[in-house]
């Protein structure tokens, strides 16, 4: 089928065939459909939506624009671990060497930033030399060998979700339930990965606003994996605002740094790792129960296993891990000030679309396509909701690149924060797990 009779076909709300699914896949990847084409289609998908059917076959399709990678052979279990995007979330690079020092292998592919959402490839180039594009062969080397590895997608593992991504990413439609369970669970099924919990944001920093949109986005993505197989698991986490303190690619590594290292750290990005490592060491078998599960996350923490292990995947990926042990050598962005609170009282509000898009305007994220980022700048939070401020105390800190992107974010911060004289409750993590059928993959 023509190209154009898919997209009309879509625009008009009709269900498409594998086949039409298929045949727009290949002819992506392999260039004779251009991004113009592409990206009318996309906007076809947000607007128009796709059944569960089709974006199970769009999943499917995706994942076999590359090779899919069996692991039998390589270890007896993998895991992985994927967020739907937020902004500040850094958790990938958390729990993945937590993980990794309990003893349960992880391999991982992840993606770059996403509209106001930060990317783990994105934050982990922070890391002088590290490479990030590996190909089949080195993920498997690699993870047969040191039980852990983090790469993005390259011209062998789904290439269709790079291709994809980068252009959801610039032509508004980053936010469809179909194009966004197809972007993870395609790269989950190449990756090859048995098990895999996923986490689903919620709230105005996450691309589901509401709960029930986020369970759905869940179901539809944990259904996919029970239909090839595999075990996963769908933790629903609050993405209103940031989570920990960093916003930006190294103002995260270093957060990550500080926090495998025990230094303080927000409770809301401790809970959360601690949480999702818990979460994968039962779902890996590793752990008698959740009990067992936290105390050997804790363990790995307190005794440096966590640090070390991640460590160990920046050098194995070539990175400079003596940034990891010295985090001062990251170059900083040349302005650096504080934005103060104009007022005392209860933090109402600290709307993390808002700070994402900051975080974005900044450079650290991508408007076009083309776009390079800016690895130093970024923002530093300094309150939860719920928390008392006094007038006069630092809401923020900036690392900006100019003046002027520092005088515009000013702005756009001070109006992503409500302070009121009343009190507010500090809000939830979690609004629940979404488990599938194959409890025992
Ligand atoms: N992560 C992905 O890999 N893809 C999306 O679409 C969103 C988050």
């Amino acid at each position: 089928m023509n190209v154009v009779d898919t997209i009309i076909k879509k625009r008009d709300g009709k269900e498409l065939t594998a086949a039409e699914i298929n045949d727009f896949i290949r002819g992506y990847t392999d260039g004779r459909i251009p991004d113009y084409q592409a990206s009318a289609f996309l906007m076809a998908v947000l607007c128009r939506g796709m059944t569960d059917r089709e974006t199970a076959d769009l999943t499917m399709a995706i994942a076999h624009s590359g090779e899919i990678i069996s692991l039998t052979g390589i270890v007896d279990t993998a895991v992985d671990k994927h967020s739907t995007g937020g902004v500040g979330d850094k958790t990938t690079l958390i729990v993945q060497p937590i993980v990794t020092a309990c003893g349960v292998p992880v391999a991982k592919m992840s993606g770059r930033g996403l509209g106001f959402s930060g990317g783990t490839i994105d934050k982990l180039e922070s890391v002088p030399n590290i490479k990030l594009d590996l190909s089949k062969e080195a993920f498997l080397a690699q993870l047969k060998r040191y039980h852990t590895v983090l790469s993005g997608q390259s011209a062998d593992l789904a290439p269709a979700d790079g291709m994809l991504y980068a252009l959801r990413d610039v032509t508004g439609t980053v936010p469809a339930l179909p194009l966004i369970a197809s972007s993870i669970m395609s790269k989950k099924i190449a990756a090859g990965t048995q098990t895999i919990l996923l986490d689903v944001k919620v709230g105005v920093g996450a691309f589901m606003d509401t709960i029930e949109k986020a369970r759905h986005l869940a179901e539809v993505m944990v259904a996919i994996g029970d239909h090839v197989g595999r075990k996963v698991y769908a933790e629903l986490t609050d993405m209103n605002q940031p989570l920990g303190s960093a916003v930006g690619n190294i103002l995260e590594v270093k957060e990550v740094i500080a926090f495998l290292k025990g230094e303080p750290v927000p409770a809301d990005i401790y809970e959360h790792c601690v949480e999702s490592s818990a979460i994968l060491l039962e779902m890996a078998g590793a752990a008698k129960d959740r009990n067992d599960a936290e105390n050997q996350v804790k363990k790995a923490l307190a005794s440096g296993a966590a640090f070390e292990s991640l460590k160990k995947l920046v050098e194995v990926q070539g990175g400079d891990s003596a940034y990891l042990d010295h985090p001062e050598k990251f170059p900083r962005a040349p302005i650096v000030r504080e934005v103060l609170a104009d007022r005392g009282g209860y933090v109402h509000e600290i709307n993390a679309r808002t700070v994402g898009e900051t975080s974005v305007s900044l450079d650290a994220g991508r408007v076009k396509k083309s776009d390079s980022i800016d690895h130093r700048v970024g923002i530093l939070v300094h309150q939860k909701v719920g928390d008392f401020v006094e007038k006069g105390a630092p809401l923020f800190t900036i690392h900006a690149n100019s003046e002027e992107k520092f005088n515009r974010a000013v702005t756009n911060l001070l109006s992503a924060v409500r302070i009121e004289a009343e009190k507010c409750e500090p809000l939830p993590q979690f609004y629940g797990l979404v488990t599938g059928a194959n409890e025992k993959a």
